[in-house]
């Protein structure tokens, strides 16, 4: 019994830590780099948003209504985003940017509206970006 007992605490602590776990990615000045996103379950996607919330309401990258919309993109983002895979193939909606530099560092959001016929879901994930000085 106190194995069993070990075992489901154990279950318990991995749980808890996957679950608020961030995904980190570093990159160079120059490179061109990947910000990882999914959207669960593979459900057809009706809106893909990347924010960066320390840059204000504009977006770093938005997509909605079938289309890439960069109205109220934020400048310093324009020309260098876009979608990794344009069919989004399994959902994934990670955001290619070209040409990174160091005031590309932050947290950025990915967040993804899912709509079907009775039901919208939003998740948002969150990614950092940290950008170091070339070796
Ligand atoms: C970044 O991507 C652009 C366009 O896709 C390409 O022209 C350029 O060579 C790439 N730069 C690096 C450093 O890989
Ligand atoms: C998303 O698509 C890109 C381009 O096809 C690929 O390089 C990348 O590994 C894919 N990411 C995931 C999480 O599937
Ligand atoms: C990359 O960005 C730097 C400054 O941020 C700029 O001087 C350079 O021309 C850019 N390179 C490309 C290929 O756009």
């Amino acid at each position: 019994a106190t194995s069993l007992f070990s075992a489901l605490i154990f279950i318990i602590v991995f749980v808890s830590s996957v679950s608020t776990d961030q995904t980190r990615i570093t990159a160079h000045p120059g490179q061109n780099t990947s910000l990882p996103c999914r959207s669960p379950d593979n459900k057809p996607v009706a809106v893909v948003e990347w924010i960066r919330p320390d840059l204000g309401s504009e977006y770093v990258f938005l997509y909605r209504n079938r289309k890439i919309n960069s109205d109220h993109q934020h400048p310093s983002f324009k020309g260098r985003v876009d979608l990794q895979d344009r069919q989004m193939k399994d959902g994934n909606v990670s955001l290619a940017l070209r040409n990174v530099t160091t005031d590309d560092r932050g947290a950025y959001e990915c967040q993804v509206i899912q709509r079907e016929t009775n039901s919208r879901t939003e998740t948002v994930f969150i990614i950092n970006l940290d950008v170091l000085p070339p070796p």
